[in-house]
C-alpha cells in the first residue's frame, strides 16, 4: 500500500523526546519557548505562542485580533472546517466567498465584492490550500483599501512562499498545524504568529488562562498550552522541513512531467508562488473520479477526497443558514483527488502512483 500520508519520524525526533521526558518538565516550558522562536525565525515573524493545535491557533489569533461576537470575518467556502469553525467559536459569523477553481484559493474578485458587500467586516481569514501561497499581492492591497484586518490560515503551508516571502508574514498574524499528516509535525500542535506585539500578548493571555502574573487572571482564557514533548518533535522536525518540502516538490515535478491522461488536470501553480504541496490534487474529468478511485483501490494506492463539501453546506453550518451554493466550490468538489506526495515515499511509489494514473 502507497500511504497518502506519513509523518517522517527518525531517533533524532525519540532521543529528544526521551530527554524531555528524563528532565522531568514534561508540559510547558523552555522546550517550547525554543520551539516558538525557532519557527518563528524560520518563517521570519517577531513572535510565536505554540498551542495545542492548529484550530486552537486559529481561534487563538482571531481573539487575539479583537474578533467577537455581531463582527463578520470574510474566508473561503472551500477548506478544512477548522478554518471556519474558528471564526464560530470567536462568536463571529463567517462570509463566504467562492474559489479560484484552479488554485482552490479564495477567489480574487468574489473577495472584493465580499467586501464591498460587508463594509463592516473586521477581518479576512485566507486560507493557503494544499500548501499553495493566495495572491498575497491582492489580498493586502484590498485588506488596505477596507481597512480590514488579515489572518492567515498557513496550516497547509509551512515555508510556502509568495514572491519569495513567507506566507504567515503578510497579515497581521498566522497559524499553523503540527498535525502528522502535515509538511511537518508535533503530533499534535500550532503556533499563532505575529509581528504585532499586541497581538502576542493576548495570544499568550488566552493559551494560559489569562494569567501573567502567577493566579492572576486578567481575562478569560483556555489551557490551550503545548507540551515540551510535542515541542521537543518539533525542534527536530523544523531541521528538516526545507528537506520535507524539496522531496515533496520533487514528487510533484515527477507527476507534472508523467501525468499524461487527458482527463486529469494536474494543480496549477501561479508563478509567483512556491507550492509546497501539502497535497498535490489533482482534478479528474468528466466524472471519471469514482474509476480512479477504484483503481487506486485495486493497486493499492493511496488517496484523499480533500474536501467532498464545501463548508456552508456541512450540516453544522447549514443549520445556520449559509448559500449553499458556490460555484466553482461545487465543481472542484466532485473532480478533486489528492494522490500521495509526501516525502517518505520512494521514487518507485511515486512512479507506481503516475503509471496507475494512466491506465485510468
Ligand atoms: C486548512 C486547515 N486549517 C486548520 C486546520 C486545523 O489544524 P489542527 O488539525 O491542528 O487543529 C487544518 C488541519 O487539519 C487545516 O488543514
Amino acid at each position: 500500500m502507497i500511504s497518502i500520508a506519513k509523518p517522517w519520524i527518525t531517533q533524532d525526533e525519540k532521543d529528544a523526546v526521551l530527554k524531555v521526558m528524563d528532565s522531568g518538565m514534561i508540559a510547558s516550558g523552555a522546550v517550547v519557548s525554543e520551539f516558538e522562536q525557532a519557527f518563528a525565525g524560520y518563517v521570519g515573524a517577531r513572535h510565536g505562542i505554540a498551542t495545542t493545535s492548529g484550530t486552537t491557533a486559529l481561534e487563538v489569533a482571531l481573539r487575539a485580533m479583537g474578533v467577537g461576537p455581531g463582527d463578520k470575518v470574510i474566508t473561503t467556502a472551500y477548506s478544512f472546517i477548522a478554518s471556519t469553525n474558528s471564526i464560530l467559536y470567536a462568536g463571529a459569523r463567517p462570509v463566504f466567498v467562492d474559489i479560484d477553481p484552479d488554485t482552490f484559493n479564495i477567489d480574487m474578485d468574489g473577495l472584493r465584492a465580499a467586501l464591498k458587500a460587508n463594509p463592516d467586516a473586521k477581518a479576512l481569514l485566507v486560507v493557503h490550500l494544499f500548501g499553495q501561497a493566495c495572491n498575497m499581492d491582492a489580498v493586502m492591497a484590498l485588506a488596505g483599501e477596507h481597512g480590514v484586518m488579515v489572518l492567515e490560515d498557513c496550516a497547509q503551508a509551512h515555508g510556502a512562499k509568495w514572491k519569495g516571502k513567507q506566507v504567515g508574514t503578510f497579515g497581521d498574524a498566522a497559524a499553523y498545524s503540527f498535525y502528522p499528516t502535515k509538511n511537518m509535525t508535533t503530533g499534535e500542535g500550532g503556533i499563532v504568529l505575529t509581528n504585532r506585539d499586541d497581538l502576542a500578548d493576548r495570544a499568550r493571555l488566552l493559551i494560559n488562562h489569562g494569567m501573567k502574573i502567577r493566579y492572576t487572571h486578567d481575562i478569560l482564557g483556555y489551557n490551550y498550552r503545548m507540551t515540551n514533548i510535542a515541542a521537543a518533535i518539533g525542534l527536530e522536525q523544523l531541521k528538516r522541513l526545507d528537506a520535507f518540502n524539496a522531496a515533496r516538490r520533487k514528487n510533484a515535478a515527477y507527476y507534472n512531467a508523467h501525468i499524461k491522461n487527458p482527463a486529469v488536470q494536474v494543480p496549477a501553480v501561479q508563478p509567483e508562488a512556491e507550492h509546497v504541496y501539502h497535497q498535490y490534487t489533482i482534478r479528474v474529468k468528466a466524472g471519471r473520479r469514482d474509476a480512479l478511485v477504484k483503481l487506486f483501490e485495486a493497486e493499492g494506492v493511496g488517496y484523499g477526497i480533500f474536501y467532498p463539501f464545501s463548508i456552508p453546506e456541512q450540516p453544522c453550518y447549514k443549520a445556520l443558514g449559509f448559500e449553499t451554493a458556490w460555484p466553482a466550490t461545487d465543481t472542484v468538489k466532485l473532480e478533486v483527488l489528492s494522490i500521495p506526495v509526501h516525502p517518505a515515499l520512494t521514487e518507485a511509489e511515486v512512479a507506481a502512483v503516475a503509471t496507475v494514473i494512466g491506465k485510468l
